[in-house]
C-alpha cells in the first residue's frame, strides 16, 4: 500500500517561511528546551516526576508503567479522584472565587461559574446520580448541548468513579442508541435542547427515540435550557432543576485506581461500527493537564478558550479535564460563530479578554472567507497564543490566523493528536520551537514518533510514509470497549510493536513533521472524523440503494467534503428528489455532519477483480483530475460511464 498524499498537501511542504520564537515570549514561557532532554534520558522517570508533582493522590503509585504490548498500565497501585483534582483541590488552595468558566449562551445570556460553584454543583449532581442508582464502574451516557451542566455532569460521574460516554448533540437518535447499547449505560443525562443559529434545537425528542431502543437505561436526567413543552416520562425522566437542586452540597469524592475507566468516547474507524475508545484516570489527567500548560503556555491569569464542542475529544481533554486540572479560567460558548454575525467570536474575545484560542482550521478558513473586516472591528490585543487542531492546516490559513487574530505577534501551535491518543502528541512548544506554517513540528517531550515505510522501516528525513508511535504515553487509549482483539488489530497489527495512527506524514530535512491526512478509509470533514464505510452503510440501508461508495473530496473550507456515488436497485431512476431523500436518510441514521455534499447516481462502481471498490479512482473522478493507474480494474468501461454521467448534484 503506497501513501498517496493529496497534491495540495504536497505543495505546501515546499513552503519556506520560518518563525523563530520571540525572545520576550521565550523568557516567560512555561516550556523549556530541557524538557526534551530530560524526557529522552528516562521517559518513565519523566512522567513519574510529573505525576508526583502535578496530581493529588489518595494513595501514591508504586510502579510508573506496566507495558505488556499493546496494553499499558500507568501509575499502578495509585489512587486518586479526577473530579477532586479538577475542582476541590483548587478550592482548598484558596481559588474558590476564581472563574472556571465564563459561559455564553448563543442568545446572549451568560453565566459565571467559579471553582467554588463548580464544587457545589458537581457534588449536588453526583448526589443526584447516586439517588438514581449510579455506582462506581457504571456507564452514564450524556447527550447535551454546550451548557455548563455538561462538564458538571462529566465531573459528577468522575466524582463517583462512574464512566461517562458523551455523545455529540449532532448525532441522530439511532447513533445515540447504538452507543448507549454498546456501553450498556444505565443513565442518560440530556437536555430539552439548545440554541443553534438563532433557532431552538430540541434534543429530548431524539433522546426519547433512542431510549425506545435502549433497554439498559433506567433513568433520564433532563436539563431545562429552552423551556416550553418537553415530554417527560413519569418514573423514568427527572428534571435536573428538581432533582439536582435539592441535593446536599457534600459528596465525598471516591478514590479510584489510576487505571479506572474515566470515560468512553466513540469514534469512527474503517468499519461501519464506531469504536468505544477507553480512557482511564491518572495517566489521562496527567497527559492532558501537562500538555495544556506547556503547549498553550497557560498562566494563572490567562483566559483560555477552546472553541470545540465537548462532545468530541478536543472538548474532553482541552475544555474539561486538562484546563480544570490546571485551575484555568475558560470560556465556553454555546452557539454558532456566525450568530448573530461573523464577528461573534471576536466580540467574545474582546469582552472577556481571551488570551488563548484553540480551534480547527475549518473555522479559520470560514472566517477567512468572510474577510478580515470582522476581526478588525474588535480589540484582540489580549491574544497571546493561538492553537489549531483536527486536520492539517494550510499555510495560508496559518498565516491569516497569526496576522489577523494574533496581531502578527502570537505563536501558533498546530497540534496533532487523536481521540485515541487522549493528549496532544505532536506540536510546537511556544517560546521554544521555531515554527513553519503547515507543520505540527515535533513530538512532545517523552513521545517517540516515527515515519515508516510499508515494511515498518524508518524513512530517512526528507521522506514520507506512515506515522507511528513507538512507546506508550500516559493518556493513550487503553483499548476498545469490550473488544481487545479489535484494539490489537486496528492499531498494533499493521506494524508489529508500533501504534499505527492511520495518518500519512513526511519529515523535512530539519525533522519537522508534516501531516498528510488519513491513509485509510476515513474522511476528515470540518475536523470531524467520518468513516466512508459508515456513510456507505447508511446509504445502502435505504430501500432504493443497491450499492454506495463514499470518498472525501477536497474542500476549501471544510478540508474534505463527502462525495457519494450511489448505484440504485434495478428499475429505480435517480432524481434530485431521491438525492435529497438519500441525504436525509444519512442524517437520520448518523447525523447532519455526515450528510453528503455531493451525490452522484452511478450505474456501476469501479472494482478490482476481487470485487473491492477502487476508492482511489472515485477520488480522481470527484476531484475532476486525470485517473491514476486503472490496470487492476475488473471492467475498464465503468469509469467512462461514470465520467460521462453528469448527474453529480452538489448541495
Ligand atoms: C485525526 C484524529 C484530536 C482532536 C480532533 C480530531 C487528524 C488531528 C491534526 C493536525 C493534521 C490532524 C488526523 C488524526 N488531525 N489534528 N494538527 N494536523 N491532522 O480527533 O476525530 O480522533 O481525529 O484528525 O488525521 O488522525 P479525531
Amino acid at each position: 500500500m503506497a501513501v498517496e498524499p493529496l497534491p495540495e498537501i504536497e505543495a505546501r511542504f515546499s513552503e519556506g517561511q520560518v518563525f523563530p520564537p520571540d525572545p520576550a515570549f521565550a523568557a516567560q514561557a512555561n516550556a523549556k528546551q530541557e524538557l526534551y532532554e530530560e524526557a529522552e534520558r528516562d521517559f518513565e522517570g519523566f512522567w513519574a516526576r510529573l505525576a508526583r508533582e502535578r496530581l493529588d493522590w489518595s494513595k501514591p503509585f508504586d510502579t510508573t508503567l506496566e507495558w505488556e504490548l499493546p496494553f499499558a498500565k500507568w501509575f499502578v497501585g495509585g489512587e486518586l479522584n479526577v473530579a477532586y483534582n479538577c475542582v476541590d483541590r483548587h478550592v482548598k488552595a484558596g481559588l474558590g472565587d476564581k472563574v472556571a468558566y465564563h459561559w455564553i449562551g448563543e442568545p446572549g445570556d451568560t453565566r459565571t461559574i467559579t471553582y467554588a460553584d463548580l464544587q457545589r454543583e458537581v457534588a449536588k449532581a453526583a448526589n443526584a446520580l447516586k439517588e438514581l442508582g449510579v455506582q462506581r464502574g457504571d456507564r452514564v451516557a450524556i447527550y447535551m448541548p454546550m451548557v455548563p451542566e455538561l462538564p458538571i455532569a462529566m465531573l459528577a460521574c468522575a466524582r463517583l468513579g462512574a464512566a461517562h460516554t458523551v455523545v455529540f448533540g449532532g448525532f441522530s437518535a439511532e447513533a445515540l442508541a447504538g452507543r448507549i447499547e454498546d456501553a450498556q449505560a444505565t443513565l442518560l443525562i440530556t437536555a430539552d435542547g439548545g440554541w443553534r443559529r438563532g433557532a431552538e434545537l430540541r434534543l429530548k425528542p431524539a433522546a426519547d427515540e433512542a431510549l425506545d431502543r435502549s433497554p439498559s437505561v433506567e433513568n433520564v436526567l433532563v436539563v431545562r435550557r429552552l423551556g416550553g413543552d418537553t415530554p417527560m416520562r413519569a418514573g423514568r425522566d427527572h428534571w435536573w432543576h428538581e432533582l439536582v437542586d435539592r441535593q446536599s452540597e457534600d459528596c465525598p469524592p471516591v478514590p479510584v485506581d489510576s487505571e479506572e475507566m474515566l470515560y468512553l468516547l466513540y469514534t469512527s474507524g474503517t468499519t461501519a461500527r464506531p469504536k468505544g475508545i477507553v480512557h482511564t484516570s491518572a495517566g489521562y489527567l496527567l497527559g492532558t493537564s501537562f500538555t495544556h500548560e506547556m503547549i498553550f503556555d497557560v498562566k494563572p491569569d490567562d483566559v483560555y478558550w477552546c472553541a470545540a464542542d465537548i462532545g468530541w475529544v478536543t472538548g474532553h481533554s482541552y475544555i474539561v479535564y486538562g484546563p480544570l486540572a490546571n485551575a484555568t479560567t475558560g470560556v465556553m460558548y454555546e452557539g454558532a460563530p456566525d450568530t448573530p454575525a461573523w464577528d461573534r467570536w471576536w466580540q467574545i474575545i474582546e469582552d472577556y479578554k481571551v488570551s488563548i484560542l484553540y480551534c480547527a482550521p475549518t473555522a479559520i478558513r470560514a472566517f477567512m472567507k468572510q474577510g478580515e473586516s470582522w476581526p478588525q472591528k474588535h480589540d484582540l490585543s489580549s491574544m497571546r497564543v493561538l492553537g489549531s487542531v483536527g486536520e492539517p492546516i494550510n499555510p495560508e490559513a496559518w498565516l491569516w490566523y497569526q496576522e489577523h487574530i494574533g496581531g502578527g505577534r502570537t505563536p501558533v501551535v498546530d497540534t496533532w493528536w487523536q481521540t485515541e491518543t487522549g493528549m496532544i502528541l505532536i506540536s510546537p512548544l511556544p517560546g521554544v520551537t521555531t515554527t513553519k506554517p503547515g507543520s505540527a513540528t515535533f513530538p512532545f517531550p517523552g513521545i517517540e514518533a516515527d515515519v515508516v515505510d510499508g515494511e515498518g522501516h524508518s524513512v530517512p528525513l526528507g521522506g514520507g510514509g506512515y506515522l507511528v508511535l513507538k512507546r506508550p504515553w500516559p493518556a493513550m487509549l487503553r483499548g476498545i470497549y469490550g473488544d481487545p482483539e479489535r484494539y490489537k488489530e486496528t492499531y498494533w497489527s499493521r506494524f508489529p510493536g508500533m501504534y499505527f495512527a492511520g495518518d500519512g506524514a513526511k519529515r523535512d530535512e530539519g525533522g519537522y513533521y508534516w501531516l498528510l491526512g488519513r491513509v485509510d478509509d476515513v474522511m476528515n470533514v470540518s475536523g470531524h472524523r467520518i468513516s466512508t464505510i459508515e456513510v456507505e452503510s447508511a446509504l445502502v440501508d435505504h430501500k432504493s440503494v443497491a450499492e454506495a461508495a463514499v470518498v472525501g473530496k477536497n474542500d476549501p473550507v471544510t478540508g474534505q467534503a463527502i462525495f457519494a456515488f450511489v448505484t440504485l436497485k434495478a428499475g429505480i431512476e435517480g432524481s434530485d428528489e431521491l438525492g435529497r431523500e438519500l441525504r436525509q436518510h444519512v442524517t437520520t441514521v448518523i447525523g447532519p455532519m455526515c450528510r453528503p455534499k455531493f451525490l452522484m447516481f452511478s450505474p456501476d462502481l469501479p472494482k478490482t477483480r476481487s470485487g473491492k471498490i477502487m476508492r482511489r479512482l472515485l477520488r480522481d473522478i470527484a476531484e475532476g483530475r486525470a485517473l491514476g493507474d486503472t490496470t487492476t480494474l475488473a471492467d475498464e468501461t465503468v469509469v467512462d460511464t461514470i465520467r460521462a454521467n453528469t448527474g453529480s448534484a452538489e448541495e
